[in-house]
C-alpha cells in the first residue's frame, strides 16, 4: 500500500503533548467546578495540589497550541469551496462523502475545529490570567473578575465540546489516527476525503 505523509514527526509529538495537557487542565478545572468532579482532584495529588497546577497545566497547554498554531495555520486558511462545503455537510452526516465538495489538506470542519480552539485557549488564558491568585488577581476589579470567571467557564464548556467532537471525528473516519500516530495516510484514505490534496501530493489528474 502506497502512503503519504500528512504529520511530521515534529507535529505528532506537539500534537500529543497538547492532548495531555488538555486532560490535565480539563480534569484539574472540572474538579473544583463542580462537587461531582471533585474525586479528579486525586489524580493531581489532593484539592491544595490541584488548585496550585490547574493554571499551570492551562499556561502550558495554551503555549503548546501555539506550536500547533504555527505549524497548521496554512492548511486551515478559510477558502471558497469551504463555504460550499458546510452548505453540503448534511448530505456527509447521511453518509454521501462521495457528493460533497472537494476537500484540499483540511475539510471545512476540521478548519472550524482548528479556529474554535485556538479563540477558546486565549479566552482560557485572558480570563484565567484576571482570577489567578496569588500572582494577578489583585490588579482587576472584582466585577471584571466575576465576569472573567464566567466566560473561563463558558469557554472551557465549549473547548471540551469541541474536543469531543474533534476525537469522534478522529475515531470515525478510519486511518485518521494512523495520521497522528504514525505520520502517513494511505493513498486511497487520502483520495477519499482529501482529494484536491491528493492530487497535490502525487500529480495524479
Ligand atoms: C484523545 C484525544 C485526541 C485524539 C484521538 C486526536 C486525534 C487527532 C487526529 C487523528 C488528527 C489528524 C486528523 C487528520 O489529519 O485528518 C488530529 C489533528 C489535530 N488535533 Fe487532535 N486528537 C485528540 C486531542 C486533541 C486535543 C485535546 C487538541 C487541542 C486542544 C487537538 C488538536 C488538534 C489539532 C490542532 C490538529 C491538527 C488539525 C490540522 O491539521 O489543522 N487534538 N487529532
Amino acid at each position: 500500500m502506497r502512503m503519504l505523509l500528512r504529520y511530521k514527526d515534529g507535529d505528532r509529538v506537539n500534537h500529543w503533548i497538547v492532548a495531555l495537557l488538555f486532560l490535565c487542565a480539563g480534569l484539574s478545572g472540572l474538579a473544583f467546578f463542580h462537587p461531582a468532579f471533585y474525586f479528579f482532584s486525586a489524580l493531581f495529588g489532593g484539592g491544595p495540589w490541584t488548585r496550585i497546577l490547574h493554571p499551570f497545566f492551562g499556561v502550558a497547554m495554551f503555549l503548546g497550541f501555539v506550536g500547533l498554531f504555527f505549524r497548521f495555520r496554512k492548511r486551515n486558511v478559510w477558502k471558497a469551496r469551504d463555504s460550499a462545503w458546510m452548505r453540503e455537510s448534511k448530505r456527509l452526516l447521511r453518509g454521501d462523502e462521495d457528493g460533497m465538495p472537494e476537500v484540499g489538506k483540511n475539510n471545512a470542519g476540521q478548519k472550524l475545529v482548528f479556529w474554535g480552539m485556538g479563540i477558546c485557549l486565549v479566552l482560557l488564558l485572558v480570563t484565567g490570567v484576571m482570577f489567578w491568585q496569588p500572582w494577578f488577581a489583585d490588579g482587576f476589579p472584582i466585577l471584571a473578575r466575576r465576569i472573567a470567571v464566567v466566560l473561563h467557564a463558558l469557554s472551557a464548556t465549549v473547548l471540551i465540546l469541541i474536543a469531543i467532537v474533534h476525537i469522534y471525528a478522529a475515531i470515525w473516519v478510519k486511518g485518521s489516527v494512523h495520521a497522528m500516530t504514525r505520520g502517513t495516510v494511505s493513498e486511497a484514505w487520502a483520495r477519499k476525503h482529501h482529494l484536491v490534496w491528493y492530487r497535490e501530493m502525487t500529480g495524479d489528474k
